[in-house]
């Protein structure tokens, strides 16, 4: 039998949405691409709020200019990693939180987040995983040599990029690739996967046998 992975849709005015958390540490073009699927409604959800480890990331701006509540929470000021992740924690149950997506959030979650948010932590990486997880992945894959790469989401567990696959896609490499423009068309099949993947969790259609998660299209 497999494990259903959508949790405790809302119901308003007879509309199912699902309350989405976003964290980010840099530039955010993926958060965008959640906020738009949002928009368009291609997401059955809405962003109610995006948390930051990082002062400046341009993400904070773009959840602001959207009207979404964006904070940043200083690492640095905490006793250690789950002191931190308390208080993140905290911010999401506050915002009655379902699924958390990690777009470019550069810190390893503890056993302790996990468990919080158990099977509802989603997350994307630059590389076709089990290769190249952690940091760099695009700049691990030219260094490799390797002539295909791509994206993955996948839900978080305790490891590095090691829970279970939702969606990939394959991009080429060529041989005039740079970091940049490799990355350039990765995020291009990110901003399409990404939404998708969140759309499939809300609806249910996301099924876990062991470490396959099935995907239900129909
Ligand atoms: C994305 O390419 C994502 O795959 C990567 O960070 C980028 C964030 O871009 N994540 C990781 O490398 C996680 N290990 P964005 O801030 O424009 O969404």
């Amino acid at each position: 039998m497999g494990l259903e992975v959508s949790y405790f849709l809302n119901v308003s005015e007879g509309v199912e949405t699902m309350r989405l958390a976003v964290l980010a540490s840099g530039y955010g073009s993926n958060l965008q691409a959640i906020i738009n699927g949002v928009k368009s409604g291609a997401i059955d959800g809405q962003v109610v709020v995006v948390i930051s480890d990082q002062e400046n990331a341009f993400a904070l701006k773009r959840a602001r200019e959207e009207g979404i509540e964006a904070l940043f929470l200083d690492p640095g000021v905490f006793a250690g990693r789950e002191a931190y992740e308390r208080e993140i924690v905290a911010k999401l149950q506050k915002q009655q939180v379902e699924l958390v997506v990690l777009a470019g959030f550069m810190r390893l979650l503890s056993p302790y987040f996990i468990k919080a948010f158990s099977g509802r932590i989603m997350n994307i990486h630059p590389s076709l995983l089990p290769a190249f997880p952690g940091l760099d992945g695009v700049k691990q894959a030219l260094a490799y040599g390797v002539k295909v790469s791509g994206c993955t989401v996948h839900f978080v567990d305790a490891g590095l990029d090691t829970g279970a696959v939702i969606l990939q896609e394959a991009v080429n490499v060529y041989d005039s690739d740079t970091e940049e423009t490799l990355q350039q068309r990765i995020h291009k099949v990110e901003h399409r996967l990404y939404p998708r993947a969140v759309q499939l969790f809300i609806k249910g259609k996301l099924h876990l046998e062991g470490r396959r998660c099935l995907v239900n299209e129909s």
